[in-house]
């Protein structure tokens, strides 16, 4: 069973008080991206998808890491009894189910197998790409189209070669959610961020 909305709310609350950043608002983009992009798709459950958004990086609770938080927040969820929506902590930062080792890579010994072994053992579906392009899209401050995106992220964490891996892996994740939803996955915005943000 998810947690509802509230439940949900008090637990990325909880954690925002132990790490504060501007991780918490980019999470609540991203329930409301995923349930837009869900809403939008038939099938799918939007509530769902809006609950996984606003978990998925949870594991921030655990303190400043990189994609150790992936981890750490589906030890965390487990740990609460919310195994159901653990998958997407794990899921949403491995699209292609790729190993792309970047320069925020913090695995502690034994974790980068877990994953491994994890992924090997499940199918992606639709409502784990629907978190991988959700959380892609989604600023603190809105939705923005990916390109802009990915490169806001990867100045500010900085780059390796193999960001360019990362990003066709995310580029191709966009194509294959525009043919589920049938058009552009940027039409589902009136409020789509086109220009360099100002995170100051
Ligand atoms: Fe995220």
């Amino acid at each position: 069973m998810i947690p509802d909305r509230e439940t949900a709310l008090s637990l990325l609350n909880a954690a925002y008080e132990k790490n504060p950043g501007l991780w918490r608002d980019h999470s609540i983009v991203t329930s409301q991206v995923a349930y837009r992009i869900a809403s939008a798709i038939p099938d799918m459950d939007p509530d769902r998808c809006q609950m996984a958004g606003l978990l998925h990086d949870i594991g921030r609770i655990r303190g400043i890491s990189g994609v150790r938080h992936t981890i750490d927040g589906y030890d965390y969820l487990m740990e609460q009894g919310d195994s159901d929506l653990a998958r997407y902590c794990i899921t949403h930062a491995f699209p292609g189910k790729r190993m792309i080792p970047h320069t925020r890579w913090d695995f502690l010994p034994g974790q980068l197998d877990f994953v491994c072994g994890y992924l090997n053992g499940i199918e992606y579906d639709l409502t784990d790409k629907i978190l991988q392009i959700a959380d892609f899209l989604s600023t603190a401050h809105g939705p923005m189209v990916l390109e802009v995106r990915l490169m806001e992220s990867a100045l500010r964490n900085s780059v390796n070669r193999k960001f360019l891996d990362f990003w066709r892996e995310c580029l191709q994740l966009k194509t294959e959610i525009d043919q589920a939803l049938g058009m552009s996955v940027y039409d589902l915005f009136d409020d789509l961020l086109i220009d360099w943000p100002n995170q100051g």
